[in-house]
């Protein structure tokens, strides 16, 4: 019996329905930026700023390949014994909450596509891949481990068509030999049709994993020339005219998964804890679809120009002359001053994903990233508000700030389910 339960019964509302939602526990699924820990100032987070209670899994990232196919350390003063000690500190997050499920994860962006399309086309090198990844998560007693080849078929993949039924494979072997040890699988996936089209065999990597992480962010961005949502629920104020399926929103990505065969109670809903700046051509145009020149405004911990912690900008808007508007279809705010504009997420529009995920009977959120919260309570009364909105939208139980600082009477009852 976990928390809610108890508090529940010791309510005496346990005859009610709302016993139903609160034992049938949603996934929230935390990614974690290690090299956040080189951040400087308010921006550095550490393995003791991990939140054990508002995640159900923690993913570790990002671990590499060798040429062999054999898992490596990308940053071993970072990872091993001989420097910070990372992977042990990490796998003992597990005395802070025994319920926690811990992953490794293996590839993402900057890894590329090649090492992995070569790797998963080798009999030889699929199996050096298994065994070693096997090795390194019962090595760390960890749970489990997420794959995110990005991406098959894609970028720059050597054996282009042939990585979509060899991911399928690859997937298959690893969860015959994770099932021995009851591990879990997981992998991020890109979310739109466009591209995952291109990329998956849906139903066939569908039946290999325990959850899928759907990427519905990065749908639009300054590379688009034209202002647009980094993750719009639905359909934008300026997007009447347009035929619902051909826009890049994450309803029109999670029908897709769906349709494809994915079952939801296997998929994530991506939820993004950063916001995509643009530089406008003309301070007087700044709606939807405004031209761009480029990128706009970095942060002062993550300094990428064209993106923007929730951290980072939740204290620009407090202490910056920033408009903020709402789209009421999109279900998202932008925000812009003078020259700059920037679409991002708060903890509302989060809210309103974690609903509709928990709606369409989805396993539960996934966030990209746990350290771009706003994990220091700079911006409110409470420490990790975008998360905590997760686990509200979800109707999980949400336990009290851990900041110093309280404010009376803002947070919403911590059991009460809404539809
Ligand atoms: C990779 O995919 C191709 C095309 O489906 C197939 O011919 C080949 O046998 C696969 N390689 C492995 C090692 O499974
Ligand atoms: C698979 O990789 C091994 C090790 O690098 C290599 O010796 C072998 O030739 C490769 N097999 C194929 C079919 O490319
Ligand atoms: C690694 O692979 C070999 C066979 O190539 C196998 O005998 C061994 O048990 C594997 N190790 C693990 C941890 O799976
Ligand atoms: C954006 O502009 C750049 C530079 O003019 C151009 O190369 C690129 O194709 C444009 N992108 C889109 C999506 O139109
Ligand atoms: C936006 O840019 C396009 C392509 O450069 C141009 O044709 C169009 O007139 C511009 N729109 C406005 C409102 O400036």
């Amino acid at each position: 019996m976990n928390l809610c339960s108890l508090i529940l019964l010791a309510l005496g509302l346990c005859a009610t329905s709302s016993l139903a939602s609160c034992t049938n526990e949603k996934v929230v699924y935390c990614f974690w930026g290690t090299w956040a820990t080189y951040r400087q100032g308010d921006g550095q987070f550490n393995v003791e700023d991990l939140n054990t209670e508002l995640c159900t899994h923690i993913s570790y990232t990002f671990f590499g390949i060798d040429v062999n196919g054999f898992m490596k350390s990308l940053d071993p003063w970072l990872d091993l014994p001989d420097g910070r000690d990372y992977l042990r500190k990490f796998s003992a997050i597990k005395e802070r909450n025994p319920d926690i499920k811990r992953i490794f994860a293996v590839g993402g962006f900057n890894e590329g596509s090649e090492k992995y399309s070569v790797m998963a086309a080798n009999k030889t090198l699929r199996t050096n891949f298994i065994n070693s990844t096997l090795q390194m998560v019962l090595d760390y007693d960890v749970d489990g481990m997420e794959l995110d080849w990005e991406f098959p078929n894609a970028r720059d993949t050597v054996h282009g068509e042939e990585d979509i039924d060899n991911f399928t494979q690859l997937l298959k072997e690893l969860r015959e030999a994770f099932d021995e040890y009851g591990l879990s699988l997981t992998a991020a996936v890109s979310a739109v049709e466009a591209s995952a089209s291109q990329y998956y065999d849906v139903k066939g990597i569908s039946q290999y994993l325990d959850y899928i992480n759907v990427m519905t962010y990065d749908l639009h961005g300054p590379w688009d020339n034209v202002t647009g949502y980094n993750a719009a629920l639905h359909k934008g104020e300026g997007d009447e005219d347009e035929p619902k399926e051909s826009l890049f929103t994450v309803d029109v990505a999670i029908d897709y998964w769906i349709n494809s065969g994915a079952p939801p109670s296997k998929l994530l809903l991506g939820v993004p804890f950063y916001g995509h700046s643009f530089k406008l051509e003309d301070a007087s145009k700044h709606g939807l679809k405004s031209n761009t020149t480029g990128p706009g405004i970095s942060g002062p911990y993550t300094l990428t120009p064209g993106h923007v912690g929730y951290n980072e900008f939740c204290v620009m808007l407090q202490t910056e002359d920033w408009n903020v508007e709402h789209d009421h279809k999109a279900r998202v705010p932008y925000a812009y001053k003078d020259l700059d504009w920037v679409s991002f997420d708060d903890p509302h529009s989060i809210r309103l994903k974690a609903e509709y995920a928990r709606k369409r009977n989805l396993a539960g959120v996934m966030l990209w990233s746990i350290e771009t919260d706003d994990f220091r309570a700079k911006c409110g009364s409470e420490d990790f508000p975008m998360l905590r909105a997760i686990n509200r939208g979800l109707g999980r139980e949400v336990p009290p700030p851990t900041a110093t600082t309280t404010v009376i009477g803002t947070s919403p009852p911590t059991t009460t389910v809404e539809n």
